[in-house]
């Protein structure tokens, strides 16, 4: 496995793997990685010839509330998973901004929806840096969780308006045998928040199922899942509500669902913020 530590050498081994007419399949990270982030190799493995990653803990997206200094870094163990998923390369900058940066891909409405209007800038953070990510790795496939399903769509988004030359494929969510998505946040909990966070899957099951069941009225879809949460009230709950994965809008919960949505939701244990979210209907096809 290459470690390569600048855009410019990262880009010059996707092109002789390229050249001589391998695929190649990228995963971009921020490290700490866990059976979510080895799905994605796996994924991108299926796909194509040649899998690389990077692994960046990227400044531009945290807030100034935000610890960016605190985010685990757990080197040696996420080259033991990348090696295992059989990832070729790892693209690992110390950093990636040249004197002066001062270029950013934003996508404006989209950057302030939920999570971008609970992290401002944070989408703006992600976006610019995934953009800078796609060129150096001028791959044919790019995957990304669908467990972090808004950064998902924007990518998304940015791909369709930009340009960029390379499928975008989003991946399931990985959950513990418990139900609980997996998140380097996970490593937070207290043994009792841990337990109790059991209820955001539990949630998102029971509006899943009443939609499955035929259910298509947003306010009984979503009523379904806050029943489960009133049973074991997380210490807050930042948004429970669905969206419309084309325009990002909050859908209007008196209207009939008629194409597909995404249910998201976050809450919070202590100082810990759980993503989760479940589709209803081909979302990413
Ligand atoms: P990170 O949080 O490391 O996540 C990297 C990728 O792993 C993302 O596409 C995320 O959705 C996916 N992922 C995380 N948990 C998952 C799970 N339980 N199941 C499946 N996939 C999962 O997302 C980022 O890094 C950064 O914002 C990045 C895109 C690298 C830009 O800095």
């Amino acid at each position: 496995m290459e470690i390569l530590r600048t855009p410019a050498e990262f880009r010059a081994w996707s092109r002789s793997e390229r050249a001589a007419g391998r695929t190649h399949g990228f995963v971009p990270t921020m490290g700490a990685l866990h059976e979510g982030h080895a799905s994605l190799l796996r994924r991108a493995g299926e796909l194509t010839d040649s899998v690389s990653l990077s692994i960046y803990v990227n400044p531009t997206q945290f807030g100034p509330r935000e610890d960016f200094s605190k985010y685990p870094r757990t080197w040696e163990h996420d080259l033991e998973i990348a090696a295992r998923e059989g990832a070729k390369a790892v693209f690992a900058p110390e950093n990636i901004y040249p004197e002066g940066y001062r270029t950013e891909v934003v996508v404006p409405g989209w950057n302030s929806v939920l999570e971008g209007a609970i992290r401002p800038g944070h989408f703006d953070g992600v976006a610019s840096v995934v953009a800078k990510l796609f060129h150096a790795a001028e791959c044919d496939v790019a995957v990304f969780g669908q467990k972090d399903a808004q950064q998902a769509l924007l990518i998304r988004r940015m791909v369709r308006d930009l340009d960029f030359d390379l499928k975008l494929v989003v991946a399931p969510t990985v959950r513990e045998a418990d139900g609980l998505a997996m998140s380097s946040r996970n490593r937070y909990l207290t043994v009792d928040d841990r337990q109790r966070a059991l209820v955001i899957s539990r949630a998102l099951r029971a509006s899943v199922v009443a939609w499955e069941t035929g259910c298509r009225s947003p306010e009984e879809i979503l009523a379904c899942g806050w029943r489960e949460l009133g049973a074991t009230p997380p210490d807050s709950v930042d948004y429970y509500t669905l969206l419309d994965p084309d325009s990002l809008d909050v859908l209007d919960t008196h209207a009939e669902l008629r194409g597909p949505a995404i249910l998201v939701v976050a809450a919070r244990y202590g100082a810990t913020r759980l993503l989760d979210n479940a589709v209803l209907g081909p979302v990413w096809d």
